[in-house]
């Protein structure tokens, strides 16, 4: 499973899971999808904006600011903003829609949804061992360190990459950075073992989900 060094990762549905469409790339949204947070299909934004809004563990202005952009993300997504206002994301319809970055990307994900493990090492190079809060150290990358992640891909997409792909990755990375990353400032990393495990696993840590609506 996830501790397989090359390749690509078995697309299994472990045990309790919802089985996830590949036309849906997003990590952070299979995840949500996996678990059961949301539907794979047609989410309401307000449903979808909510859960990420609870999942940020934001409050406050921080908060509305994080449900914000979701929803200009979600709104834009599938590519008509005024069918996703109205009746939601359509989260198994995201591929070669106005996000999907056509290999600009990590590559973490390919287009049959298969993880390639390769990818995610590759992810750990770019970062470098950081105290970990709950003890020990461990491999993860911050912000200065994905900022050069995401140059670097860009650059190894060479001219199919559009000048629209920096301002959306914005919404990736740096995202997922705010919301799992570990300690603070300079020293708030996002680690490559979570990141493994949300990709390979569909799996948030258990600071996420106690976040999270209890499932019923
Ligand atoms: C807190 C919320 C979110 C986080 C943390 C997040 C994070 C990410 C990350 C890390 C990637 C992977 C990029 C890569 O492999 O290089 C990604 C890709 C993507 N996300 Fe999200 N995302 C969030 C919300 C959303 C929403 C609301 C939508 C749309 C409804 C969305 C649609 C996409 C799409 C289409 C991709 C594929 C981009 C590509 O392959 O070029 N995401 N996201």
């Amino acid at each position: 499973m996830s501790d397989n060094p090359t390749g690509s990762a078995p697309r299994s549905t472990p045990a309790g899971q919802i089985p996830v469409s590949s036309n849906n790339p997003c990590p952070f949204l299979r995840a949500l999808v996996a678990n059961g947070y949301v539907g794979g299909h047609v989410v309401p934004l307000g449903t979808l904006t909510e859960d990420i809004g609870l999942a940020s563990g934001k409050t406050g202005v921080k908060l509305i600011g994080a449900k914000v952009a979701a929803y200009g993300i979600a709104m834009i997504a599938n590519g008509h903003p005024l069918r996703s206002m109205t009746s939601g994301a359509i989260l198994d319809e995201l591929r070669n829609r106005p996000l999907d970055k056509h290999g600009a990307g990590s590559r973490i994900l390919d287009v049959d949804g298969n993880v390639q493990l390769d990818q995610i090492d590759r992810f750990a190079t770019f970062g470098r061992d950081y105290a970990n809060p709950d003890g020990g150290t461990e491999r993860g990358l911050n912000a200065a360190e994905i900022k050069t992640f995401m140059a670097e891909n860009l650059k190894r997409d060479g001219d199919k990459a559009r000048w629209t792909y920096p301002i959306m990755m914005q919404g990736e990375w740096p995202i997922l950075l705010d919301i799992l990353g570990k300690g603070e400032g300079n020293a708030r990393y996002l680690s490559v073992a979570d990141v493994r495990t949300l990709f390979v696993d569909r799996r948030f840590p258990k600071r996420i989900t106690d976040r999270l609506p209890p499932l019923g």
